[in-house]
């Protein structure tokens, strides 16, 4: 990360704005970016590391998934399955203000962090021009939340963005309050079935006519989102974890964290998620590394981990991958 004041805020009508915001990105860093809803605080979707910093930036109790965002309906595909009812609602409404929950494709380079483990991704097309200019000068997804701490009232201006997390960004781009001002509006798909899982920019009787059937509603509370750990596909390994661990037992796979524990030569293979015992790259490891020590053994062994900063969203996650299935 760079070491300059932050946040820098530069206007979008400023030449140096995207090559700027561009540069930032590659580098790993955060960018608030204006979209037609809200502010986004937008990542590399493909770095985990990167996307790490937006739960650190907005302290997120959990790793909720995040809206990844592309140019284009073709950058959708590289990441995502359109089914033909998605293909219908992406052609009435993208670029705009519509996200849609889709089966992500194994081969897409998403980061798991920015879907936190899920086998859905959701996405959206933003129509606003700068938004627009920043995807297509980066070349790749972007992972974005709204740019609020987590908790907070949604940011809809530059000023907003620079009081709640300001820090954390390296740029924000300043394009004046955004237009909308709501969320997007997500849909996701129960099978056939098309559900309403937040209401927003685009009003559900335009989405309904364009499908010819009427949208289930999941979340009572049109402002409350799924919580992802409602979700039945969340991600959880095929082994059973034993949390806290303070040495290794025979047969177990470790994941470590900081220094390797005694009985560490037990292992049958060995995750260390941070040797230096920084959470934020922990964070972005966490999920890379279930996966990889899964099928390894019948019990992975975690290591302690502090339960301060995003080590909270690593211990709430790993909770809910230990918990018995159903
Ligand atoms: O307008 C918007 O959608 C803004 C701008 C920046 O694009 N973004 C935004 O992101 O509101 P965020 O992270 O604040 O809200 C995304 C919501 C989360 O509450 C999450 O639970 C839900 O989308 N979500 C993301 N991926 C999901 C998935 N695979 N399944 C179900 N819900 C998902
Ligand atoms: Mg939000």
């Amino acid at each position: 990360m760079s070491s300059a004041v932050r946040p820098r805020i530069i206007a979008a009508t400023s030449h140096a704005a995207i090559p700027a915001a561009v540069a930032a990105l590659r580098a790993g860093d955060l960018v608030a970016m204006p979209t037609e809803t809200v502010y986004g605080l937008a990542a590399d979707a493909a770095s985990a590391r990167a996307v790490a910093g937006i739960f650190a930036a907005k302290g997120r109790p959990e790793f909720n998934p995040l809206i990844v965002h592309a140019e284009s309906v073709a950058g959708v595909r590289d990441m995502a399955t359109l089914t033909a009812q998605a293909e219908r609602l992406a052609e009435a409404f993208w670029p705009g203000p519509l996200t849609l929950v889709l089966p992500r494709r194994p081969e897409g380079r998403i980061a798991d962090l920015a879907v936190a483990g899920l086998s859905t991704v959701a996405v959206r097309v933003p129509a606003h021009p700068v938004a627009r200019a920043l995807l297509a000068a980066f070349g790749g997804p972007l992972a974005a939340p709204s740019a609020n701490r987590s908790g907070h009232v949604t940011a809809t201006t530059a000023a907003h963005v620079a009081s709640d997390i300001g820090e954390a960004v390296a740029i924000i781009i300043d394009d004046g309050p955004a237009p909308i001002g709501v969320e997007s509006t997500i849909v996701g798909f129960d099978g056939d079935r098309p559900t309403l899982l937040r209401a927003g920019g685009v009003n559900r009787m335009a989405i309904e006519a364009v499908l010819g059937e009427r949208l289930a509603v999941l979340a009572a509370d049109p402002g409350a989102p799924t919580a992802p750990g409602m979700l039945a596909s969340h991600y959880a390994p095929m082994a059973a974890l034993r949390l806290d661990a303070a040495s290794v037992q025979p047969g177990e796979a470790l994941l470590a964290f900081g220094q390797l524990p005694p009985g560490v030569t037990n292992a049958t293979a060995i995750v260390n998620l941070s040797p230096t015992r920084d959470l934020t790259e922990a964070a972005a490891n966490l999920f890379a590394a279930l996966r990889s020590l899964d099928g390894k053994a019948d019990v992975i062994a975690v290591s302690p981990i502090p339960d301060n900063g995003l080590g909270e969203a690593i211990n709430d996650r790993l909770r809910r991958a230990a918990a018995p299935r159903s």
